[in-house]
C-alpha cells in the first residue's frame, strides 16, 4: 500500500485530498500545528514547519512514497498585514521541508503548491496565461510562492529531487475558512438568514475577474499530477473560465430569499489588487487527460449551504 503524507491534512485543501487518496487505496498520513485538536487523531503528526527538528521527525518517521506539501499561509488579504509571518511559512518553512526530504527520503515524490497569484497582474490580452509568462507577482503572498517554487525548483535540479509545481488558480467549496472571497459572501448571506447581522453584505473590490475551480476538482488534479507529471515542471490548475467578482456576489445573494443590500467597505480593498487572470491549462490536460467536473453555481450553492448548516 502506497503511502502519502499531506502537509497541512487539517486545512480545507487537505481535507479533500485526504479523502480523494483514500478513495485511490493510498495510507495518508498528515500533519496539523501542534495545539489543534486533530493532533489527537492517529493519522495526524503534529508539526510546525518552522520547527526544524520537528519537520525532520516527521519525515524520518513517516517516510511517505509522495508528499503533498499543502501546509502554509494562504490568505492573500493576510499577506499584507503579516508579510514576514507569509515569508517565513511559505519559503522557510519550505525549505525545512525540502531539506530533510533531502536528507532522509530523496526518492519521495513531492508536490508543491504555489499560486497563480505568483504571476501578478496580467493584461487582458495575455489571458489565459500559460506557464512559460513572465511572473510579476505584486503581494506579499505571490512573491513568497514564486520565492517557494524557486527554491523547490533548485532542489530538483541541484539534487535531483523529485518535485513537482503546482500553480493553482481559486479554488473553492464547502468548508473554506473566512477570508477568501466566496466563504466571506457566502457567510454573511448565511449569517444574514439567520438573523444573526443586518441585511447589509460588506465587500471589497468587485472588479476583479478570478479563475474559480471546485477543491475536489484541483486535489483531483494534484493526484494526477504527481502520478503523469515531470520532475523539475510546473503546472497550472485552474477551470480556464474567469467571472468578475461582482458576478459571484449576485449569484449568491439571488441564492437567498433576504432582501440583502451591498456596501463597499474600503477596509477590504488591499493596497495592490490583482484585475484579472484566467488559466491556460493546456499543460496539465495535455499530461493527465485532466478536466474539471463541478460547476461553478453548484460549488457557490454548495459553499451557501455549507455555511447555513455551519
Ligand atoms: N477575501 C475577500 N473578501 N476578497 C474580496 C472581498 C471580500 O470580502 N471583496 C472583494 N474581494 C476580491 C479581492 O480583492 C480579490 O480581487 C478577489 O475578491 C478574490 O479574493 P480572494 O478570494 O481573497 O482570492 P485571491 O485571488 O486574492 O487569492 C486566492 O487565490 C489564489 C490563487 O489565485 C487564494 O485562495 C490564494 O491562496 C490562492 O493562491
Amino acid at each position: 500500500m502506497k503511502k502519502a503524507l499531506i502537509t497541512g491534512m487539517s486545512g480545507f485543501v487537505g481535507h479533500y485530498l485526504k479523502i480523494a487518496l483514500e478513495l485511490k487505496g493510498y495510507l495518508v498520513y498528515g500533519t496539523c500545528l501542534p495545539g489543534e485538536a486533530y493532533e489527537k487523531f492517529p493519522q495526524y503528526y503534529a508539526m510546525n514547519l518552522l520547527d526544524n527538528a520537528q519537520v525532520i521527525s516527521v519525515i524520518k518517521d513517516c517516510q511517505p512514497d509522495e508528499i503533498y506539501h499543502l501546509a502554509g499561509q494562504s490568505s492573500v488579504a493576510l499577506s499584507w498585514s503579516k508579510p514576514a509571518l507569509t515569508m517565513n511559512i511559505n519559503v522557510n518553512g519550505t525549505i525545512n521541508l525540502l531539506e530533510a526530504i533531502k536528507e532522509f527520503c530523496p526518492k519521495t515524490k513531492v508536490l508543491i503548491v504555489g499560486s497563480s497569484d505568483e504571476y501578478g497582474p496580467v493584461k487582458k490580452e495575455d489571458c489565459p496565461v500559460n506557464e512559460e509568462h513572465q511572473l510579476n507577482p505584486v503581494s506579499p503572498y505571490g512573491i513568497s510562492k514564486m520565492t517557494q517554487e524557486k527554491i523547490a525548483q533548485i532542489y530538483a535540479k541541484a539534487y535531483g529531487l523529485n518535485v513537482l509545481m503546482v500553480r493553482p488558480f481559486n479554488h473553492i467549496g464547502a468548508m473554506q475558512a473566512k477570508g477568501f472571497v466566496v466563504s466571506d459572501f457566502a457567510s454573511k448571506v448565511a449569517a444574514i438568514e439567520k438573523g444573526e447581522m443586518e441585511p447589509v453584505v460588506k465587500v471589497g473590490n468587485l472588479h476583479s475577474y478570478r479563475d474559480f475551480t471546485n477543491v475536489e476538482d484541483v486535489v483531483e488534479a494534484y493526484t494526477l499530477l504527481l502520478d503523469k507529471g515531470v520532475s523539475g515542471e510546473v503546472y497550472n490548475v485552474g477551470s480556464g473560465k474567469a467571472v468578475e467578482i461582482q458576478e459571484v456576489l449576485n449569484t449568491l445573494v439571488n441564492m437567498s430569499n433576504k432582501h440583502i443590500t451591498v456596501e463597499i467597505d474600503e477596509q477590504l480593498y488591499r493596497p495592490v489588487d490583482v484585475p484579472v487572470v484566467v488559466c491556460d491549462n493546456t499543460k496539465l490536460k495535455q499530461v493527465t487527460g485532466w478536466e474539471p467536473k463541478k460547476d461553478l453555481k453548484n460549488t457557490l450553492l454548495e459553499t451557501l449551504n455549507y455555511w447555513r448548516n455551519n
